[in-house]
């Protein structure tokens, strides 16, 4: 299985990493690309280098790769998931404004109906953002907010990444065991 990752400049990039790491374990074939906003607010959370999404991922984009392969629709990807996904990243998406290689491949993901999965990171959400994730939706896309469930007891900030990645591969198709599922 192959599939795109945008990561766009929002809080949350300690998910991205564990999402990574999952799906380096599971020999999934990551395609990465990471926006300018990603790199700056990745290092101001984590403390930690850009280099270390970069070691998870099987290749690796500036958002400027125009010209990449993945950015044509010949490249047979499977789905596209962006973790986190900023207001900006989503609106360019809901409107077609296809200037960045993550809003390039996320809209080749809806003309050829494939997944796409947005995990937003912002609260509260304005009227405008609301609109634009209701069109997504309408779209084909996922909508997936930031917001893991605590029915599975987590104790560690680990536990709600774990719920986070588990939750994106159910919805790509991928059979994992990274969250506690419900039980009566
Ligand atoms: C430390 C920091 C945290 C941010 N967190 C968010 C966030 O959680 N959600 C969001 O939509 N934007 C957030 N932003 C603003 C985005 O980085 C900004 O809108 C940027 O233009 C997004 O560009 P991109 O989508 O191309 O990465 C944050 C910015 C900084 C500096």
């Amino acid at each position: 299985m192959k599939v795109i990752i945008g990561i766009s400049g929002a809080s949350g990039t300690n998910y991205t990493i564990n999402f990574l790491t999952h799906l380096k374990k599971q020999k999934i074939e990551t395609h990465v690309i990471v926006s300018e906003w990603a790199e700056k607010v990745f290092e101001k959370e984590n403390n930690k280098k850009v280099l270390d999404i970069k070691k998870l991922a099987t290749k690796t984009y500036t958002n400027k790769q125009m010209d990449a392969l993945i950015a044509s629709s010949s490249f047979l990807a499977d789905g596209m998931i962006i973790i986190p996904a900023s207001v900006k990243t989503c609106s360019e998406i809901a409107t077609a404004h296809t200037g960045t290689l993550i809003t390039r491949c996320a809209d080749i993901m809806l003309r050829y109906k494939k997944s796409l999965v947005v995990c937003l990171r912002e609260t509260p959400l304005s009227g405008p953002c609301l609109e634009q994730l209701t069109k997504i939706a309408q779209y084909g896309g996922i909508v997936m907010p930031l917001s893991p469930g605590f029915y599975g007891k987590p104790t560690e900030i680990s536990d709600l990444e774990d719920f986070i990645s588990g939750k994106v591969m159910d919805l790509i198709g991928i059979a994992n065991n990274s969250y506690t599922r419900w039980k009566q």
